[in-house]
Protein backbone atom coordinates (compact mmCIF):
# COMPACT_ATOMS: atom_id res chain seq x y z
CA UNK A 1 0.00 0.00 0.00
CA UNK A 2 2.94 2.50 0.91
CA UNK A 3 4.02 2.41 -2.43
CA UNK A 4 1.03 4.31 -3.79
CA UNK A 5 1.35 7.17 -1.47
CA UNK A 6 3.30 10.16 -2.22
CA UNK A 7 4.48 12.70 -0.44
CA UNK A 8 4.87 16.72 -1.89
CA UNK A 9 5.00 20.18 -0.59
CA UNK A 10 1.96 21.32 0.07
CA UNK A 11 0.37 24.15 -2.24
CA UNK A 12 -2.78 26.71 -1.68
CA UNK A 13 -4.57 24.56 -3.12
CA UNK A 14 -4.27 22.07 -0.93
CA UNK A 15 -5.80 24.50 1.82
CA UNK A 16 -9.29 23.53 1.60
CA UNK A 17 -8.36 19.17 2.37
CA UNK A 18 -6.04 20.36 4.97
CA UNK A 19 -8.55 22.12 6.99
CA UNK A 20 -10.71 19.60 7.02
CA UNK A 21 -8.10 16.97 7.50
CA UNK A 22 -7.36 19.02 10.45
CA UNK A 23 -11.05 19.67 11.79
CA UNK A 24 -11.61 15.34 11.29
CA UNK A 25 -8.10 14.42 13.05
CA UNK A 26 -8.77 17.04 16.18
CA UNK A 27 -12.78 16.11 16.80
CA UNK A 28 -11.21 12.80 17.21
CA UNK A 29 -10.21 14.50 20.67
CA UNK A 30 -7.49 12.18 21.77
CA UNK A 31 -4.49 12.78 19.26
CA UNK A 32 -3.62 16.15 18.90
CA UNK A 33 -2.79 19.58 20.88
CA UNK A 34 -5.39 21.36 19.71
CA UNK A 35 -8.83 20.91 20.65
CA UNK A 36 -12.10 21.34 19.02
CA UNK A 37 -13.98 23.57 17.76
CA UNK A 38 -11.66 24.91 15.36
CA UNK A 39 -12.18 27.94 13.68
CA UNK A 40 -11.65 27.20 10.41
CA UNK A 41 -10.94 30.47 9.26
CA UNK A 42 -7.79 30.88 11.47
CA UNK A 43 -6.88 27.57 10.26
CA UNK A 44 -7.02 28.09 6.81
CA UNK A 45 -4.55 31.29 7.40
CA UNK A 46 -2.20 29.00 9.48
CA UNK A 47 -1.97 26.35 6.98
CA UNK A 48 -1.53 29.35 4.18
CA UNK A 49 1.32 30.78 6.82
CA UNK A 50 2.81 26.83 6.80
CA UNK A 51 2.49 26.70 3.21
CA UNK A 52 4.45 29.91 2.20
CA UNK A 53 6.79 30.11 4.52
CA UNK A 54 10.54 29.63 4.44
CA UNK A 55 11.32 28.57 7.84
CA UNK A 56 8.92 26.01 7.46
CA UNK A 57 8.44 23.01 5.51
CA UNK A 58 4.16 22.13 5.25
CA UNK A 59 4.21 18.62 3.80
CA UNK A 60 1.14 16.31 2.52
CA UNK A 61 0.59 12.62 1.68
CA UNK A 62 -1.32 12.10 -1.31
CA UNK A 63 -2.83 8.73 -3.21
CA UNK A 64 -3.91 9.65 -6.54
CA UNK A 65 -6.03 13.15 -6.09
CA UNK A 66 -6.84 12.58 -2.44
CA UNK A 67 -4.70 13.95 0.19
CA UNK A 68 -4.38 11.82 3.39
CA UNK A 69 -1.62 12.78 5.41
CA UNK A 70 0.22 15.93 6.69
CA UNK A 71 3.41 16.60 8.25
CA UNK A 72 5.01 20.50 9.62
CA UNK A 73 8.55 20.85 9.97
CA UNK A 74 9.11 24.24 11.73
CA UNK A 75 12.56 25.80 12.38
CA UNK A 76 13.02 27.67 15.35
CA UNK A 77 15.69 29.84 16.27
CA UNK A 78 17.84 27.80 18.20
CA UNK A 79 18.06 24.89 14.74
CA UNK A 80 16.07 22.51 16.38
CA UNK A 81 13.23 21.63 14.26
CA UNK A 82 10.01 20.77 15.60
CA UNK A 83 7.67 18.21 14.01
CA UNK A 84 3.78 17.67 13.97
CA UNK A 85 1.40 15.65 11.37
CA UNK A 86 -1.39 13.56 11.45
CA UNK A 87 -2.97 11.18 8.69
CA UNK A 88 -6.60 10.52 7.91
CA UNK A 89 -8.40 7.96 10.17
CA UNK A 90 -8.85 5.74 7.25
CA UNK A 91 -5.22 5.29 5.96
CA UNK A 92 -3.37 4.64 9.37
CA UNK A 93 -1.56 1.69 9.58
CA UNK A 94 -0.64 2.00 5.73
CA UNK A 95 2.18 3.07 5.81
CA UNK A 96 1.73 6.58 5.41
CA UNK A 97 2.80 8.05 8.86
CA UNK A 98 6.34 6.22 7.66
CA UNK A 99 6.78 8.35 4.59
CA UNK A 100 5.73 11.41 5.98
CA UNK A 101 8.17 10.89 8.79
CA UNK A 102 10.50 10.13 6.16
CA UNK A 103 10.28 13.36 3.96
CA UNK A 104 10.44 15.16 7.00
CA UNK A 105 13.44 14.29 8.41
CA UNK A 106 15.14 15.45 4.91
CA UNK A 107 13.10 18.92 5.05
CA UNK A 108 14.17 19.22 8.53
CA UNK A 109 18.13 18.82 7.62
CA UNK A 110 17.17 20.72 4.12
CA UNK A 111 16.12 23.99 6.79
CA UNK A 112 19.29 23.28 8.46
CA UNK A 113 18.39 22.05 11.70
CA UNK A 114 20.69 19.76 14.14
CA UNK A 115 17.68 18.14 15.49
CA UNK A 116 13.86 17.55 14.82
CA UNK A 117 12.04 16.99 17.93
CA UNK A 118 8.64 16.47 18.88
CA UNK A 119 5.79 15.98 21.87
CA UNK A 120 3.03 13.35 22.10
CA UNK A 121 0.78 12.28 24.26
CA UNK A 122 1.86 9.51 26.17
CA UNK A 123 -1.54 7.50 25.26
CA UNK A 124 -0.41 7.41 21.30
CA UNK A 125 0.83 3.95 20.67
CA UNK A 126 0.70 4.14 17.38
CA UNK A 127 2.47 7.60 17.50
CA UNK A 128 5.60 6.91 20.09
CA UNK A 129 5.66 3.96 17.67
CA UNK A 130 6.62 5.30 14.72
CA UNK A 131 8.79 7.83 15.75
CA UNK A 132 10.75 5.17 17.35
CA UNK A 133 10.93 3.21 14.82
CA UNK A 134 12.71 5.98 12.34
CA UNK A 135 15.41 6.80 15.13
CA UNK A 136 13.94 8.88 17.69
CA UNK A 137 14.37 8.62 21.27
CA UNK A 138 12.09 9.42 24.13
CA UNK A 139 14.08 12.53 26.32
CA UNK A 140 11.50 12.38 28.81
CA UNK A 141 8.23 13.24 29.94
CA UNK A 142 6.21 16.67 30.54
CA UNK A 143 4.06 15.85 33.76
CA UNK A 144 0.70 17.01 34.40
CA UNK A 145 1.85 19.99 31.52
CA UNK A 146 -0.77 20.66 29.27
CA UNK A 147 -4.42 21.99 30.13
CA UNK A 148 -7.57 20.68 28.41
CA UNK A 149 -10.54 22.67 28.40
CA UNK A 150 -12.43 20.02 30.58
CA UNK A 151 -10.03 20.76 33.61
CA UNK A 152 -7.30 17.92 32.69
CA UNK A 153 -4.01 18.15 32.79
CA UNK A 154 -2.14 15.58 30.42
CA UNK A 155 1.17 14.35 29.95
CA UNK A 156 3.12 14.83 27.49
CA UNK A 157 6.49 13.00 26.21
CA UNK A 158 9.36 14.98 24.28
CA UNK A 159 11.13 12.70 21.58
CA UNK A 160 13.83 13.67 19.75
CA UNK A 161 16.13 12.90 16.27
CA UNK A 162 19.72 14.45 16.79
CA UNK A 163 21.41 14.56 13.37
CA UNK A 164 24.16 16.30 14.98
CA UNK A 165 26.43 14.16 16.77
CA UNK A 166 30.21 15.71 16.70
CA UNK A 167 29.92 19.01 17.59
CA UNK A 168 30.92 19.68 21.04
CA UNK A 169 28.46 19.57 23.98
CA UNK A 170 28.83 21.33 26.79
CA UNK A 171 32.19 21.57 28.79
CA UNK A 172 30.31 21.82 32.28
C1 LIG B 1 0.52 8.73 14.39
C2 LIG B 1 0.11 8.62 12.91
C3 LIG B 1 0.57 9.88 12.19
C4 LIG B 1 0.80 7.39 12.31
O1 LIG B 1 0.44 7.35 10.94
P1 LIG B 1 0.26 5.94 10.20
O2 LIG B 1 -0.01 6.22 8.79
O3 LIG B 1 -0.72 5.12 10.93
O4 LIG B 1 1.73 5.34 10.39
P2 LIG B 1 2.34 4.02 9.79
O5 LIG B 1 1.27 3.18 9.17
O6 LIG B 1 3.51 4.38 8.95
O7 LIG B 1 2.92 3.32 11.10
C5 LIG B 1 2.14 3.22 12.27
C6 LIG B 1 2.84 2.32 13.24
O8 LIG B 1 2.10 2.25 14.44
C7 LIG B 1 1.64 0.93 14.65
N1 LIG B 1 0.36 1.04 15.30
C8 LIG B 1 -0.82 1.39 14.75
N2 LIG B 1 -1.77 1.40 15.71
C9 LIG B 1 -1.13 1.05 16.86
C10 LIG B 1 -1.56 0.89 18.19
N3 LIG B 1 -2.83 1.11 18.56
N4 LIG B 1 -0.65 0.53 19.12
C11 LIG B 1 0.64 0.33 18.80
N5 LIG B 1 1.10 0.48 17.54
C12 LIG B 1 0.22 0.84 16.60
C13 LIG B 1 1.63 0.30 13.30
O9 LIG B 1 1.69 -1.11 13.42
C14 LIG B 1 2.91 0.90 12.73
O10 LIG B 1 4.08 0.34 13.29
P3 LIG B 1 4.91 -0.83 12.56
O11 LIG B 1 5.11 -0.44 11.14
O12 LIG B 1 6.18 -0.89 13.36
O13 LIG B 1 4.06 -2.05 12.70
C15 LIG B 1 -1.42 8.41 12.76
O14 LIG B 1 -1.81 7.35 13.58
C16 LIG B 1 -2.24 9.65 13.09
O15 LIG B 1 -2.38 10.54 12.29
N6 LIG B 1 -2.80 9.69 14.29
C17 LIG B 1 -3.63 10.84 14.68
C18 LIG B 1 -2.83 12.13 14.77
C19 LIG B 1 -1.59 11.95 15.59
O16 LIG B 1 -1.55 11.20 16.55
N7 LIG B 1 -0.53 12.68 15.21
C20 LIG B 1 0.74 12.63 15.92
C21 LIG B 1 0.72 13.52 17.09
S1 LIG B 1 2.30 13.48 17.94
Amino acid sequence: MSDRVGVRRAAPDDLDALVDLFVAVVEEGRWLGAQAPVDRDHQRERFLDEVTSTERASLVAVVGDELVGHARVDLAPYRVAGLGMMVAADWRGRGVGSALVLAAIDAAKELGAHKLALQVWPHNDAARRLYLRHGFVEEGTLRRHYPRRNGELWDAVVMGLVFDETSPGSPY
